[in-house]
């Protein structure tokens, strides 16, 4: 889990690592210097709708061809694995599974162009969900406990967390930057950093003159490691030990039977602390949907090589001790 809890400050994930670098050259006229401009690509921009859907046709098409023939092909549902459509559908889903699993190695090849990497990936995504149909019907629903249905069920698993995966590309980064903005524009994860620190900074001089109890709370606020948390912590954005929060409401709480006087220190920690608090909150809820694009990786990426495993022991066990 070292890059799902990756270090703050490093803006990389998922969704930055599958963009591709797309270099064009251009002339400049008139001194004729070569000027190389990059453009970043996000990978996920639209892979859905690639090519007018091309992909999507592609997959669809190999779906209902597969049930067609399923369904009228004539072939028995008892030994249907073992008969010629069983085979065909057994090779085409195994030459499927290798394929797909190739995506890891394209992922960090930048080659763009007719075989861009968006290109692939809405590839991957929809012979990925073809592959539901064309390795279902190539069981013949013959599952029971054994290394078969296991290759099956794994395969069910790397489709669901694919799709899982579809999803958070389209609906986090969007949350993300959302989170990113306020009414003084576009903050990065180093700004939140900084910022934090800047806070810290100011509490721990805004402190100063306050009584020892209430110093020593506000010095808990600035002890805490903002990043510390279980990976539970990371994944719900919930930090129900937050020692900042805490600081804060025992501060309110003991300020309430204290009389009101001009120039009281604790308004100005008050405010820091609350701005802190607000401060905190913000990267916590970027922190989280950070790993939400990393998490369902963690499941898609061991499965797939469970399923190499389990579908190798598949096809050695059914042409050698069947
Ligand atoms: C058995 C079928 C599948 C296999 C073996 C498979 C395997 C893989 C592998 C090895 C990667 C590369 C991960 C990496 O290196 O970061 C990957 C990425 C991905 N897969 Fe699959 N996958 C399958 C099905 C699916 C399905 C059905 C979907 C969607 C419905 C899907 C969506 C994705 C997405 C969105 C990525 C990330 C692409 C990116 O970050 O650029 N996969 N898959």
């Amino acid at each position: 889990m070292a890059t799902l809890l990756s270090e703050p400050g490093l803006e990389t994930g998922p969704a930055e690592t599958a963009a591709t670098a797309a270099a064009t050259t251009t002339t400049a006229a008139p001194r004729r210097t070569r000027k190389i401009s990059r453009e970043r690509v996000s990978a996920h921009d639209g892979f859905l709708t690639h090519a007018s859907g091309r992909w999507a046709k592609v997959g669809g098409t190999l779906a209902l061809l597969s049930l067609g023939l399923y369904l009228f092909a004539g072939v028995s549902a008892a030994h249907f694995g073992g008969s010629w459509l069983g085979y065909s559908l057994g090779t085409i889903g195994a030459l499927l599974i290798v394929w797909l699993t190739m995506l890891g190695m394209r992922k960090r090849a930048i080659t763009p162009g007719r075989w861009s990497l968006k290109a692939w990936t809405s590839a991957h995504v929809y012979l990925g969900l073809a592959l539901l149909v064309v390795g279902t019907l190539h069981s013949g629903f013959n599952f029971a406990w054994n290394v078969h249905t296991l290759a099956w069920a794994l395969m069910l698993l790397v489709i669901a967390s694919g799709m899982f995966g579809v999803w958070a590309y389209a609906v986090l980064p969007r949350a993300l930057s959302d989170n990113r903005f306020d009414a003084g524009g576009a903050i990065t994860e180093k700004q939140m950093i900084e910022a934090l620190r800047s806070l810290d900074r100011q509490l721990h001089e805004a402190a100063q003159p306050l009584a020892p109890d209430d110093a020593a709370l506000v010095e808990t606020s600035l002890d805490e490691d903002p990043f510390a948390g279980s990976l539970v912590a990371r994944v719900s954005g919930s930090y129900p030990n937050c020692a900042t929060r805490r600081a804060a409401r025992q501060l309110r709480e003991a300020r309430a039977f204290r009389p009101r006087t001009a120039g009281d220190p604790l308004d100005k920690v008050d405010s820091l602390l609350a701005r802190k608090e607000a401060m905190l909150g913000r990267m916590r809820r970027h922190l989280k949907l950070k790993a939400w694009l990393q998490l369902w990786l963690y499941v898609h990426v061991p499965m797939t090589f469970a399923l190499l495993a389990a579908l190798s022991a598949h096809i050695v066990s059914v042409f050698f001790y069947w």
